[in-house]
């Protein structure tokens, strides 16, 4: 067992070490045809892949991939807990409970607030449409969802899943800083006799935009909406002082999906929703069941009364650990760190006179256009250097740089701008 434990310590330690100097990408190699080690399969497998926790991953959203993470995975996996009951393992339960706690005192909501860990965004957005509609009262009269053309896909996908039909989703058109246009939601609100929900953007993924929450909280209000903040992104700015002076209003939500495994840098597989009102989480996710009677209550959530999910993963520790080995202080460094690598990318790619720069980044996104844009993003990402991905935003391509990784400081992004550049000028 220490044997095989050590080989694998080792092999982690080596690829951590490595990630400074591997390519972004590496997709070329042949696939692995001799499976007899399994650790060299391993070592292979994760050799030829893009590299999301490497330092030049500035795609998509960045997750990270925290080694003490990594850890307490180790360790949850092996110690095996079931977390999903609490009379089953009630300290770990705590962890998990204080892990939501913590998250939800970011957002100042109250004591009587709930949450659950989730495996992702997409299922936190879920399980916050399932709750608003169960709170609208009917569960069979769903109302209309007023979204905006920048939410997350998986906004409209939780919509369906919780079995709204197409044409309750009234999609509203986003303003020239790709926010949610307010008189244009105010005027669908009136408009509609059944509005149910308003889900707003803390950070968008295309560009990063955080629409105005407290706006949107102030008409929510008055209309009697729910409203749910997708910050699956940008929820964990505000650790920093600039990304909450961005996210005001945020604590105004009924709901907030956040993704500790963007923001946190920690593994994927970490989402989280918070709920204002945690009853109305409860209620909408308990369906009861008698092979459970025997086990007594602990004074801890059952979680499985607070999700669609049953067994699962113990996913309190790997936020957990990480939060008390490095503290959070650390978390806020490296986020203020990303906000100040965005504006410097922003900046040098305007000096570069190059691209077409119409949004100045609110958190770490920036998002740009160049007519030579398919060719650009193509080159940048053979040097292997860095990894880019690219987006359309009212119909045009456009090139984005985002950065959310801890490994990912100033000379890459420099790098990035640089490569950029290189190949814009080659035309
Ligand atoms: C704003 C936003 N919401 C939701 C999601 C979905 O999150 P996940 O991929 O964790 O399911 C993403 C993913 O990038 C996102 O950026």
């Amino acid at each position: 067992m220490r044997a095989l434990g050590n080989d694998v310590l080792d092999f982690v330690v080596d690829f951590i070490d490595a990630r400074a100097t591997a390519p972004a990408a590496d997709l070329d190699h042949p696939l692995p045809s001799d499976t007899d080690d399994p650790l060299d399969y391993i070592k292979h497998a994760a050799a030829k892949a893009v590299d999301p926790a490497g330092p030049g991953y500035l795609a998509f959203i960045p997750g990270g991939g925290l080694y003490t993470a990594a850890l307490a995975d180790f360790i949850t996996a092996a110690v095996n807990r079931y977390t999903t009951v609490a009379a089953l393992a009630p300290a770990f339960v705590q962890i998990e409970r204080d892990t939501i706690r913590w998250i939800a005192d970011l957002f100042d909501f109250p004591t009587q607030a709930g949450g659950i860990l989730t495996t992702g965004g997409s299922m936190a957005n879920f399980s916050a449409i399932v709750t608003a509609r169960d709170a609208a009262g009917n569960a069979n009269r769903q109302g209309t969802i007023f979204v905006d053309d920048q939410a997350h896909h998986s906004i409209t996908k939780a919509a369906h899943l919780a079995g709204f039909p197409r044409e309750a989703i009234r999609v509203i058109p986003s303003d020239d800083q790709l926010r949610m246009d307010l008189d244009a939601l105010e005027k669908a609100i009136k408009q509609e006799r059944n509005a149910s929900l308003v889900v707003a953007s803390a950070g968008t993924t295309n560009t990063g935009a955080v629409d105005d929450l407290d706006a949107i909280a102030d008409l929510a209000h008055d209309n009697n909406l729910w409203l749910h903040v997708d910050a699956a992104y940008g929820g964990f700015f505000q650790l920093t002082d600039r990304g909450k002076d961005r996210l005001t209003g945020i604590n105004r939500a009924d709901s907030i999906t956040l993704d500790p495994h963007k923001g946190m840098f920690l593994p994927y597989g970490t989402g989280c929703l918070i709920v204002n009102n945690g009853d109305a989480l409860r209620k909408a996710h308990t369906a009861g069941a008698e092979y459970l009677q025997d086990l007594p209550d602990v004074g801890l959530p059952n979680y499985a009364e607070y999700s669609p999910e049953l067994s699962r993963a113990f996913r309190g520790l790997r936020i957990w650990l990480p939060l008390q080995l490095h503290g959070a202080k650390a978390f806020e460094q490296a986020l203020d760190e990303k906000l100040d690598l965005a504006a410097h990318a922003y900046d040098r790619l305007e000096q570069t006179q190059q691209f077409e720069l119409p949004w100045e980044p609110e958190l770490s996104v920036v998002a740009f256009h160049h007519p030579d844009g398919p060719r650009i993003l193509d080159e940048v990402n053979r040097s292997q250097r860095v990894f880019l991905s690219s987006t359309t935003i009212q119909q045009r391509h456009t090139l984005r740089i985002a950065i959310l990784s801890h490994r990912t400081h100033q000379e890459r992004v420099d790098e990035a701008v640089d490569l950029l550049e290189k190949a814009a000028r080659a035309e």
